[in-house]
């Protein structure tokens, strides 16, 4: 049996707010995010609760059938040449007093699926969907084309290396639901982490052949908080923003002064007027841009496909996915949204009010997860505006860990695709020229470093 670590740490705040998604101007939430956070207002800072999640209290409902029923017989718009591998989608219960179901999309490897490892992938936000952002932007076998109808292959797909699990999680995000609405009013980390545990003990009774099989845990931003431009600790994240945005000619040098004077980002100082001011002054100055990458274009008019651009991604996929998704032939393929949801599919939820609970810092827990063995990786794009690299390096630095393997430039088709460092008990490793959706702007380099974590051993350095 492989490592096992369940860790879901989503951050969230102001999420009924949210209706943008991924792809629209201006969609910011890590500012929001953070100056709520300083704000101090309704949230709960976990981070120094243990989360203490035992799969023997977790409810256990009955599978028999649900594997074969879930299977998927066909995506419509699906390539014409076929697919390779099998496909699954479905509910799985996690509260069966309350009503409550979390969606999952699972796709197997087209070979050797029997071997392989199973992954889970976590999408952050929070509150965004796994499903239309991870698998259909991201690392999914699939990608929406222009029309909004029909799917096209991605030759990086993770699941040409591993047997990968989409979640929608929590519950009311994406398809994932709860027939007690006001279940929506608790979420927070807590009741994520325990949901996301019962699905997962639900899904391998679903699914047993997958009991013993070496188990990973993926994920981007908020999700997961380990790999994947992980959001880790928010005054080290603060600090690094501010570095990330002056280094990169986005700041000038006196705001970025002003930050440095006037901030006190530490999780028990006072909000200040002076300092929320710089920061707003750093906002005006560094414009709107696209800060998940901070030289992509916008998504400006969906009827005119952008011709991929040069940073090889079309902005507007975000909007092509929520055209498929909500189809009700797509929907029906998929065993989705089977109560009929008095509310549209969207990337990232409009239906959780209020988030409750959050930690200010997950270092403890990554400590936690590596004093226990669990292979720790934690990746991140360099030209991620939303948790920059500096942010990533700073918190990592926090740990004082000793090096093993130095800082070295790895490689994927005869290129440096980033740099990596290990240390003991975790490897840091960087994406050259990718954004926050390291999989979508960096397909190839992604599925190299991916392939290299499941392996066990650093990426390729030459
Ligand atoms: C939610 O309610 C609908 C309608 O009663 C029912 O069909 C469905 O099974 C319920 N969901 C769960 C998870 O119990
Ligand atoms: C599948 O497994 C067989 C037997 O171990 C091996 O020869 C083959 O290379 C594997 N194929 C892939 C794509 O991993
Ligand atoms: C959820 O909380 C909001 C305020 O945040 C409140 O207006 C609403 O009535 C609550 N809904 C339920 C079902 O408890
Ligand atoms: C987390 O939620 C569970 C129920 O979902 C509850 O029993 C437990 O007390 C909560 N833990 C904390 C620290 O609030
Ligand atoms: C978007 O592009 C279409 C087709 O080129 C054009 O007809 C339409 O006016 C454009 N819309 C906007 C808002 O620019
Ligand atoms: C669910 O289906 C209903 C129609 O039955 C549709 O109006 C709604 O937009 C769908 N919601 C989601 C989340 O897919
Ligand atoms: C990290 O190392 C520095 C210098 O060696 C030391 O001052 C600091 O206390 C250490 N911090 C932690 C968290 O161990």
């Amino acid at each position: 049996m492989g490592a096992a670590a369940l860790l879901v740490c989503l951050t969230c705040l102001t999420i009924a707010t949210w209706v943008d998604s991924y792809g629209s101007n201006g969609y910011d939430p890590l500012h929001r995010l953070l100056k709520a956070k300083r704000a101090k207002v309704g949230l709960t800072d976990t981070s120094d609760w243990s989360f203490e999640l035992h799969p023997q209290d977790v409810y256990v409902g009955p599978q028999d059938g649900s594997m074969e029923a879930d299977k998927i017989t066909e995506l419509p718009g699906q390539p014409t040449n076929g697919v390779s591998f099998d496909q699954y989608a479905g509910y799985v219960t996690v509260d069966p007093v309350h009503g409550r179901a979390l969606f999952y999309y699972f796709t197997e490897s087209p070979e050797n699926a029997s071997t392989k490892p199973l992954v889970l992938w976590l999408n952050g936000g929070p509150g965004c969907s796994s499903f239309g952002n991870g698998a259909m932007m991201e690392l999914g076998p699939f990608r929406v084309n222009s029309d909004g109808q029909t799917l096209q292959g991605n030759n990086y797909a993770w699941n040409n290396v591993a047997n990968v699990i989409f979640l929608e999680s929590p519950a009311g995000v994406g398809f994932s639901y709860s027939n007690t609405t006001s279940d929506y009013n608790l979420s927070g980390d807590n009741r994520t982490a325990q949901d996301s545990l019962t699905f997962l003990v639900n899904w391998l009774e679903r699914f047993p052949q997958y009991k013993n099989r070496d188990f990973y845990i993926t994920g981007e931003s908020y999700a997961g908080h380990y790999i994947g431009n992980a959001l880790i600790d928010d005054e080290t994240n603060a600090w690094g923003s501010n570095d990330f945005f002056w280094t990169h000619a986005l700041l000038p040098d006196e705001i970025h002064q002003g930050i440095i004077l006037n901030c006190n980002f530490t999780p028990s100082a006072p909000d200040s007027k002076a300092c929320e001011d710089f920061l707003d002054q750093a906002g005006v100055a560094i414009g709107p841009i696209y800060a998940y990458n901070i030289y992509a274009p916008f998504c400006t008019n969906t009827s005119t496909p952008n011709p991929y651009s040069d940073v090889g991604f079309d902005p507007c996929s975000d909007d092509y996915i929520q055209s498929y998704l909500n189809l009700p032939q797509v929907q029906r393929a998929l065993h989705a949204n089977v109560t009929g949801l008095p509310y549209q599919w969207t990337s990232c939820t409009s239906v959780i009010p209020v988030w409750n609970d959050s930690p200010t810092t997950i270092l403890p827990i990554i400590k936690q997860l590596m004093a226990s063995q669990i292979r720790v990786w934690i990746y991140s794009g360099d030209v991620d505006g939303v948790i920059p690299i500096t942010s990533t390096r700073y918190s990592i630095n926090a740990m004082n860990l000793s090096i093993e393997t130095p800082w070295y430039p790895w490689y994927t088709q005869q290129e440096v695709g980033g740099y990596a460092v290990g240390y003991q008990g975790l490897a840091f490793v960087t994406v050259r020229f990718s954004g926050h959706f390291v999989p979508s702007y960096q397909p190839a380099r992604a599925l190299t470093m991916f392939s290299s974590f499941i392996q066990g051993k650093l990426p390729p350095s030459s």
